[in-house]
């Protein structure tokens, strides 16, 4: 993704989001420390050389080459093999030509990994959606794409997997307690997005640049939901929006990019805060990777990151951006590798967004216990622990 432009695209739905915004807001209810104390870390399987969630996808992955096809069927085989829970898979593919490839159709297929309530219609799911892409740039040729963005795929599949196992008790619990689908409770599902090609093949334009969020908001743009349902589309089902980019490099500034859903920013922002206070992260305790919760909404300039939540905010959807500005020294290099990831910084990310997404998910009392010895103060002494899958 390129540079900050100033944000003219979202004005006119700036006043109905409000209103969403400020209805979810009022519902939320933070995790108690103890269920935060049993979020777990990415631990060993962050590893660059032997992680099972990371190291399989440091390597090129541009799209139409097998490199791309192994990191899909890593992430398939995760969400439908590793993941006792029922996650769907939903292929997106598409196909374009780019300035670099002539008259060639270059294949792309993004996937969305989803989890509804059992009991739910598909049109009145509200789902917390999660981005990342898994594409890598096509030049220099080699280049790996660590922070760009094989950590973000690896976080967003530790965070499947931190919440899947309440997701199913929460929902067995409601089920068994008649509350499910009574419309008196709010029908939350979540969503995972590995989209593919983010990356610009010769120099970022509108034509050559996310070729598979394109395609997916167009897609779900047009797919109606029953007239009954609560909402009319895929993309009016979409709670949120938070795509992750350029992650694990060290002493990340993520700035909260947009005032509508500064809200949300607040909460994950207070997350990681008491995390940090707990002892649960890696990085000092001075090292806030978020840190701006004081600001007003006169502060926002309007400038943000051309990346793959603009398909979606051009088409109404409220978007978290966590990307760091300035951009990490290693981007679009060949450093960008796993020799250059930050790895505490990395397992870091890895807990803060399981926690963001089990409190958003309201999985209070539904946390299973950490295995005993792996929810210490990180001092150093527990990283090595290997996660069960
Ligand atoms: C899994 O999800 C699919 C699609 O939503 C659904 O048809 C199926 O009944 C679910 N299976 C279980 C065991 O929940
Ligand atoms: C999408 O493309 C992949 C290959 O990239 C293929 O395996 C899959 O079956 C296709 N899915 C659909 C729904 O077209
Ligand atoms: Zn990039």
């Amino acid at each position: 993704m390129p540079y900050h432009r100033p944000n003219g695209l979202v004005r006119a739905v700036r006043l109905v989001l409000t209103f969403t915004a400020a209805a979810a807001a009022l519902a939320y209810t933070p995790l108690s420390d103890d269920s935060l104390r049993r979020i777990p870390s990415g631990g060993a399987d962050f590893d660059i050389d032997s992680g099972a969630l990371l190291a399989p996808i440091l390597t090129p992955r541009v799209p139409g080459t097998a490199g791309s096809r192994k990191a899909r069927q890593h992430f398939v085989d995760f969400f439908t093999t590793q993941l006792p829970g029922n996650w769907t898979v939903e292929w997106h593919n598409s196909t374009s030509t780019t300035p670099a490839t002539g008259d060639a159709l270059v294949p792309f297929s993004s996937l969305v990994f989803r989890r509804d309530p059992p009991w739910a219609v598909p049109g009145d799911v509200g789902r917390l959606t999660l981005a990342a892409h898994y594409d890598s740039l096509y030049r220099p040729e080699g280049f790996v794409g660590a922070v760009d963005s094989a950590v973000p795929c690896a976080v967003l599949m530790h965070v499947a997997r931190s919440v899947d196992a309440a997701l199913t008790d929460k929902w067995a619990a409601m089920l068994a307690a008649g509350a499910g689908g009574d419309g008196l409770d709010e029908e939350k599902g979540v969503q995972i997005m590995l989209l593919d090609g983010e990356e610009a093949w010769v120099s970022w334009s509108d034509s050559d640049s996310l070729y598979g969020s394109r395609a997916l908001a167009e897609t779900w743009e047009a797919t109606r939901y029953d007239v009954a349902s609560v909402f009319s589309t895929p993309l009016d089902a979409i709670s949120l929006f938070v795509l992750l980019d350029l992650l694990g490099a060290p002493d990340p500034h993520i700035p909260s990019y947009f005032a509508n859903t500064h809200w949300a920013y607040q909460h994950m922002a207070a997350v990681e805060g008491r995390l940090r206070k707990l002892g649960m992260l890696e990085t000092p305790l001075t090292s806030q990777f978020m840190e701006e919760d004081w600001k007003e909404a006169h502060q926002f300039t309007g400038g943000f990151v051309l990346d793959d939540h603009v398909p979606f905010m051009e088409r109404g959807v409220d978007i978290l951006h966590i990307i760091p500005t300035p951009f990490p020294v290693v981007w679009h290099t060949m450093d960008d590798d796993g020799a250059h990831l930050d790895m505490p910084t990395t397992r870091d990310w890895a807990r803060i967004m399981a926690a963001f997404v089990a409190e958003w998910m309201d999985l209070e009392g539904f946390l299973p216990a950490l295995p005993v010895g792996s929810h210490e103060k990180c001092d150093g002494r527990g990283r090595g622990e290997k996660l069960e899958l």
